[in-house]
């Protein structure tokens, strides 16, 4: 698979007056078109400036930033936002969406900031977006017509409609209750398998356990970058919530919650191209990084 996103020691420092915040320290990371990439870490670490400078809506200090093999540090203001808008989808913890409006209108909103002024369609292409994310019955209803999980899938519909290669999503979960968590890994998975490269941000071992690579930062610095071990499928993971009074016995942990949602759910490999071939269960690990 190809290169997608590619950092060479990427800072960032954000001047408050007199103190210079060192958000991240020299960051070198490489993703492959396809990954699903969950970037792990505990409160500061730097996970939403990275997100941030991914996702072209903020500059990196020094360093270099190559997207589908273009190097985005040297472009224009202009050339930088058309990137953001035309390759990257974002999706954030809070869904803002705009009220009072439909799913279908929010959902083009973006196609309304493109410059190229090429975009036909927009309702077309919204309901595609929205159909994609299996709200193709949902494109009248409003923000307060819908559930949680309704409402951050249409803020990933929103996030689809340009038509990215990426997408990006900072916490996605983080005001979701467990099912409904489990419910919007589905949509990134079933993304994920359609050839979508998918990065997103959580502090949730359970969530991390549905990505195929873990990568943990701390103090702006990449500490950790493995494989995800047995991988979680959302889909079953979802029916096995939803039946676990039934057949499902043996997926509990022994408080009753299903054995994915005890903090157990999450283990990793070193990847192999290092020679420190080693399994960690995030017991531990959870000491290491929060
Ligand atoms: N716009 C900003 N201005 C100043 N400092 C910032 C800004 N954004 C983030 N920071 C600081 O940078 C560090 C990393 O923040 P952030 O990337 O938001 O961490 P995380 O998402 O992992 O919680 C923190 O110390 C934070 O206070
Ligand atoms: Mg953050």
């Amino acid at each position: 698979m190809s290169i997608i996103i590619e950092t060479e020691d990427v800072t960032k420092v954000y001047q408050m007056g007199q103190v210079q915040i060192h958000a991240l320290r020299g960051v070198s990371l490489i993703v492959h078109q396809g990954e699903m990439l969950a970037i792990m870490g505990s409160s500061g670490s730097g996970k939403s400036t990275l997100m941030n400078v991914l996702g072209c809506l903020d500059e990196p200090t020094s360093g270099r930033y190559s997207l589908e093999g273009m190097d985005v540090s040297s472009l224009t203001k202009n050339q930088y936002a058309d990137i953001r808008n035309q390759r990257i989808g974002f999706v954030f913890q809070v869904f803002n969406l705009l009220p009072r409006t439909s799913a279908l209108e929010n959902v083009e909103l973006p196609l309304f900031y493109d410059r190229t002024g090429h975009i036909k369609d927009p309702m077309r292409k919204s309901r595609a977006a929205l159909e994609r994310v299996g709200l193709g019955d949902r494109l009248d209803h409003e923000p307060n017509q819908l559930s949680g999980g309704e409402r951050q899938r249409v803020a990933i519909a929103r996030a689809l409609v340009n038509q990215p290669s990426i997408l990006l999503a900072d916490e996605p979960t983080g005001n979701l209750d467990t099912r409904t968590s489990i419910d919007v890994m589905t949509v990134f998975q079933d993304l994920n398998d359609q050839g979508m490269t998918v990065i997103l941000v959580t502090h949730e071992f359970d969530i991390a356990a549905y990505a195929a690579r873990v990568v943990k930062l701390r103090d702006g610095v990449i500490i950790q970058d493995a494989a995800v071990e047995g991988r979680r499928d959302a889909k079953r993971d979802l029916v096995a919530f939803e039946n676990k009074d039934s057949e499902d016995r043996d997926m509990m942990g022994h408080d009753g919650e299903p054995a994915f949602f005890t903090g157990h759910g999450l283990r990793v490999t070193s990847p192999p191209q290092q020679t420190d071939v080693s399994t960690c269960e995030t017991d531990s690990e959870e000491e290491k990084i929060i």
